[in-house]
C-alpha cells in the first residue's frame, strides 16, 4: 500500500488499517459494515460529532462562494467574522492564522523570540514544561519533551528549560524552579498546555499552578503562551482551559477542535502589546511567516459554524452532561481499579494500564484491537488508555467504553466488575 502512515511502526506485520468510508455522530463506519464508536474524536479534532450536518452545510455553501485567496493581501467575511468572535471571547484582540497545531504553536513560539528582537533586546530562553507537547515541526519540537518522538532531531533543537511537572511530589522544586525564573532577564516566555497535558499522558495540574507559572514569567518579563491546541473547545470542561485560570496569555494557540473537526486550520491570537512591537516601516519589524493556505475561507466558514454552534444553549449543557458523566465513570473506576490509575478532567477519562509505562508499551495494540472487536475505537497512549467523546455521544456509549477498558484490564489482572 502506498499510504505512508503517521505515527505507524511500518514492518511486515503492521496490522492493516480500518478503511472508514462514512461517519455521523459519535460513530466511524467500517467498509465491511461495522460500526464503532469514535472515543478519540479522531485524534482530538471532532466536537459536535462527525459530519454535523449544520457545519457541513457552512463548508459547503463557502466552497461554492469562494474557494481561496492570498491571504496577505485580501481577506474575506470568514476570515474577519471569525477573528472578530475569538478576540471578543478572549480578549486577545489579534489573530494570525495557520494550518495546524504545530503551525499555531511554531507561529507563537517565533512571535515571542521576535518580540524581543523587534525591541532591541533579544532574549535566549524558553521555558516549557516537563512532559510537553506542542507539535512536530522544529521549534514545536523543540519545546516538546525530549523523547521517543524527537531523540533523532534533538542535535538540531533548540535548548529550551523545562520546568518540573507541578504535581505534589514535585512541589519543592516546582516552586524553586519558579523563584529561579523571576529574575532572569533572559526569558523569552513560557509555553504550556494549560492544566491537562494530552501527549504526556492526559495528567492534569491546577489552575493555580499554571497562574503560579505566569506570574513568574510575568516578573522576568516573559510572555505567556498557552497552546489550547488540545485543551480548547470544551476537552478540560470549560470553552477554553485558560477560562479556569486567572492568569490570560499573551498568545494562544488554537486548532484541532477550532473547525469542529472538519478541516485543518491553526490560529495564534495575540495580545495588543505583542502586536505594537511588529508594527513600524522598518522591514526587520515584520513577521516574515504564512503559508500558502494561511486563512483558507472554506476553513474559516467552518470555524465560524464551529463557534455559532457553541453559543447555543444545548452545547454547554451537553458538554456538562458528558463531563458529569466521565466523573461519575471515574469514581466507580476507581473502587475497581488501583490507587491513583485513573484520571479525570472534563470530557478526558484516563486510565493506566498495567506493566511498564509509556508510548512503546503493547497495551496501544492490544487495547486498540480488543476495543475495536467491542464497536469501540480507542487509541490508548501507550500505556495510558483514555477516552475522548464527541459532543454526539450518550453517557450509556461513555460507560460502555468504560467498560470495555475495564474488562481488558480485568483479562489481564485481578480487579471488580463496574
Ligand atoms: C497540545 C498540542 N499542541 C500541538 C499539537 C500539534 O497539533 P497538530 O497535530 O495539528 O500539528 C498537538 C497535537 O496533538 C497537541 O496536543
Amino acid at each position: 500500500m502506498p499510504i505512508w502512515r503517521p505515527f505507524t511502526p511500518h514492518h511486515d506485520e503492521t496490522p492493516p488499517p480500518l478503511r472508514i468510508v462514512r461517519a455521523q455522530g459519535a460513530y466511524l463506519y467500517i467498509d465491511d459494515g461495522r460500526s464503532l464508536w469514535d472515543g478519540t474524536c479522531a485524534w482530538w479534532v471532532t466536537v459536535h460529532g462527525h459530519a454535523h450536518p449544520y457545519i457541513a452545510e457552512a463548508i459547503a455553501r463557502q466552497a461554492a462562494t469562494l474557494d481561496h485567496v492570498l491571504f496577505g493581501d485580501l481577506i474575506h467575511p470568514p476570515a474577519e467574522i471569525l477573528a472578530e468572535k475569538l478576540s471578543q471571547k478572549t480578549g486577545l484582540p489579534y489573530v494570525f492564522f495557520s494550518d495546524n497545531g504545530s503551525t499555531a504553536t511554531e507561529v507563537a513560539i517565533k512571535i515571542a523570540i521576535q518580540y524581543f528582537f523587534n525591541q532591541g533586546r533579544p532574549r535566549k530562553t524558553l521555558l516549557a514544561l516537563e512532559g510537553a507537547y506542542h507539535g512536530d515541526t522544529f521549534g514545536a519540537m523543540a519545546a516538546s519533551a525530549r523523547d521517543l518522538f524527537t531523540r533523532p532531531f534533538e542535535p538540531f533543537l533548540f535548548e529550551v528549560k523545562f520546568l518540573p511537572f507541578p504535581s505534589p511530589e514535585n512541589e519543592a522544586r516546582f516552586q524553586a524552579a519558579l523563584a529561579e525564573i523571576e529574575n532572569d532577564p533572559d526569558i523569552i516566555g513560557f509555553i504550556g498546555e494549560p492544566i491537562l497535558q494530552g501527549v504526556a499522558g492526559m495528567r492534569s495540574y491546577t489552575p493555580a499552578a499554571w497562574d503560579a507559572i505566569a506570574r513568574a514569567v510575568r516578573k522576568a518579563g516573559g510572555l505567556v503562551i498557552a497552546d489550547e491546541v488540545f485543551t480548547g473547545f470544551g476537552r478540560t470542561g470549560s470553552f477554553l482551559a485558560t477560562d479556569q485560570c486567572q492568569e490570560k496569555p499573551d498568545l494562544l494557540c488554537l486548532s484541532k477542535g477550532v473547525t469542529g473537526g472538519f478541516l485543518p486550520l491553526g490560529l495564534t491570537l495575540a495580545a495588543a502589546h505583542v502586536f505594537e512591537a511588529f508594527r513600524g516601516k522598518d522591514p526587520l519589524r515584520t513577521f516574515y511567516h504564512g503559508h500558502s493556505y494561511t486563512g483558507n475561507p472554506i476553513a474559516c466558514a467552518a470555524a465560524v459554524a464551529n463557534l455559532e454552534l457553541w453559543e447555543r444553549p444545548e452545547t454547554p449543557q451537553k458538554l456538562h452532561e458528558l463531563v458529569q458523566a466521565q466523573a461519575t465513570l471515574a469514581d466507580k473506576l476507581r473502587q475497581l481499579l488501583p490507587p491513583h490509575t485513573v484520571r479525570h478532567t472534563g470530557l478526558v477519562l484516563a486510565i493506566d494500564l498495567p506493566g511498564t509505562p509509556g508510548y512503546i508499551a503493547e497495551h496501544r495494540h492490544h487495547l486498540k484491537a480488543y476495543a475495536i472487536s467491542r464497536g469501540v475505537y480507542l487509541r490508548p497512549l501507550g500505556s495510558v488508555a483514555y477516552i475522548l467523546p464527541t459532543l454526539a455521544s450518550r453517557p450509556e456509549e461513555l460507560a460502555y467504553a468504560a467498560e470495555v477498558v475495564l474488562s481488558y484490564v480485568q483479562e489481564r489482572g485481578t480487579v471488580a466488575a463496574l
